[in-house]
């Protein structure tokens, strides 16, 4: 049942050298401490589908802690240990790090139902696993060292492009699994295999999903809205019955999946994104996803997920700031630059990529983009606190309405430099009078 090909010379085309090196050496260290060590999940999997992948997950059957304190040892790295889980990483001093894990039978709590066959530890861990092409490893030591060990025909689902447990039950031992079927689908361009779709849906219709703890369900949801194109995830877990698991509200409205492709449309084709500093594409998804539900709606949404407050309290000002600014767009037709950065100095920029991606209005995203590009650029004055004492202003609340005289100037193009501000305090707030 298993399909030998050794993958050296994959592995010397497709990794940076140091890389390669650490491998060399870990192999070593397993061939002097005569434990078998091998290379798992997601590494493998992307090494077959020649994507980069530099995140090192090493199985050890044996003490696992003690083989990453040993590697530790020989690259100055320091050890964290989970003694609890047989887990450990290695944290090197170039910053990069590798997990270190001990082969173990179980992984979770799971019902008797699964067979107990004997297995070798390698083996029944690899089996615990979520997908095929997820279930596969190298080996690292020994006289087959760098062959890949693929017990449930990873090879050939990946191949294929078929996302498929390795048994029945595996919704069941983990639900969120549900989610990540559907994220490795679309990120890979897969599709879920037919009898994992029915056994996903088993899990939906039996409640499982529901059972997910908050906290889980809403990392593997933030891990989703990461991934390069969310957005057919989305229609994937409409169609799964996964969203609605969440609430039954969530993205009943078309608009929705409209705001979202106007999200992926912001970031995959527009010049703004270059113009605005680390806009957090994940959570402008999820906005765009919570948009338009009731207020009551969405706190249930954020009890389920067990948002942290503060995601919860940025969701909600940034929702709602989107909603007042596009209010108070629609009903002034005519805005100074000074109004419209007035209008948007406060808002995060996730709140104003809103604003574009729900109003679908040429004319208002001209104002966000005028904002982003001059206004908020220009807005940055010459003058400070220290020169307007100088200047004989004693200081006190007059302060705020100065620089905000200043930078409405500015923007709206009255003042270009230094010396036109000094001219505009003195016009304005000293009557003239210079020092
Ligand atoms: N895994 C699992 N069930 C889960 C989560 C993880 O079986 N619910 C296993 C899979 O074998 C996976 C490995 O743990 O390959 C590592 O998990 P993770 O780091 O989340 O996934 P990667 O496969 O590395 O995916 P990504 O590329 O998204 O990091």
């Amino acid at each position: 049942d298993l399909l030998v090909k050794n993958v050296k010379s994959l592995m010397k085309e497709r990794l940076p050298k140091t890389m390669l090196t650490l491998l060399d050496n870990v192999s070593r260290l397993a061939d002097e401490t005569g434990l078998s060590v091998y290379v798992v999940g997601g590494f493998v999997r992307d090494l077959l589908l020649r994507i980069e992948n530099l995140d090192l997950d090493i199985v050890v059957e044996g003490n696992g802690i003690q083989f990453a304190r040993k590697l530790g040892k020989e690259y100055n790295g320091r050890v964290v240990g989970h003694e609890k889980f047989g887990t450990s990483v290695v944290l090197f001093p170039d910053g990069s790090k590798i997990d270190v894990a001990t082969a173990r039978m179980e992984y979770y709590q799971h019902p008797a139902a699964l067979p107990t066959v004997e297995m070798s530890s390698i083996k029944s861990d690899l089996f615990r696993r979520d997908f095929t092409f997820n279930a596969l490893a190298i080996k690292l030591n020994g006289k087959d060292a760098f062959t890949l060990i693929d017990y449930f025909n990873g090879q050939r689902d990946l191949k294929d492009g078929v996302v498929r447990v390795l048994h029945n039950l595996s919704f069941v031992e983990d639900p969120c699994r549900a989610f990540r079927a559907v994220r490795f689908e679309q990120r890979l361009g897969f599709h879920i295999g037919k009898q994992t779709e029915s056994f996903l849906k088993r899990a939906v219709d039996k409640k499982l999903v529901d059972k997910l703890s908050g906290t889980r369900l809403y990392n593997e949801l933030m891990h989703m809205l990461e991934e390069k194109t969310p957005i057919r995830c989305f229609q994937r877990m409409k169609e799964l019955g996964l969203l609605q698991t969440i609430h039954p509200r969530l993205m009943k409205n078309l608009r929705n999946m409209q705001v979202l492709e106007r999200i992926e449309e912001i970031f995959t084709l527009s010049n703004v994104i270059k113009l605005v500093e680390n806009p957090d594409a994940g959570f402008m998804y999820f906005l765009g996803m919570l948009y338009g539900l009731k207020a009551a709606d969405l706190n249930q949404v954020a009890h389920r997920l067990s948002l942290p407050a503060k995601i919860k309290k940025r969701v909600k000002e940034d929702i709602g700031n989107c909603e007042s600014v596009l209010k108070t767009l629609r009903r002034k037709r005519k805005c100074e630059p000074s109004d419209i950065y007035n209008l948007f100095a406060g808002l995060s920029t996730e709140a104003l990529l809103l604003v574009m991606a729900v109003s679908g209005d040429d004319r208002i995203n001209k104002h966000v983009l005028m904002y982003f590009t001059q206004y908020n650029p220009s807005a940055a004055l010459s003058l400070t606190g220290d020169d307007l004492i100088e200047m004989g202003i004693r200081p006190g609340p007059v302060f705020q309405t100065v620089f905000k005289a200043l930078r409405d100037a500015r923007i709206n193009g009255q003042v270009h430099n230094r010396d036109d501000e000094v001219a505009l305090v003195e016009k304005k707030f000293l009557n003239g009078r210079s020092r």
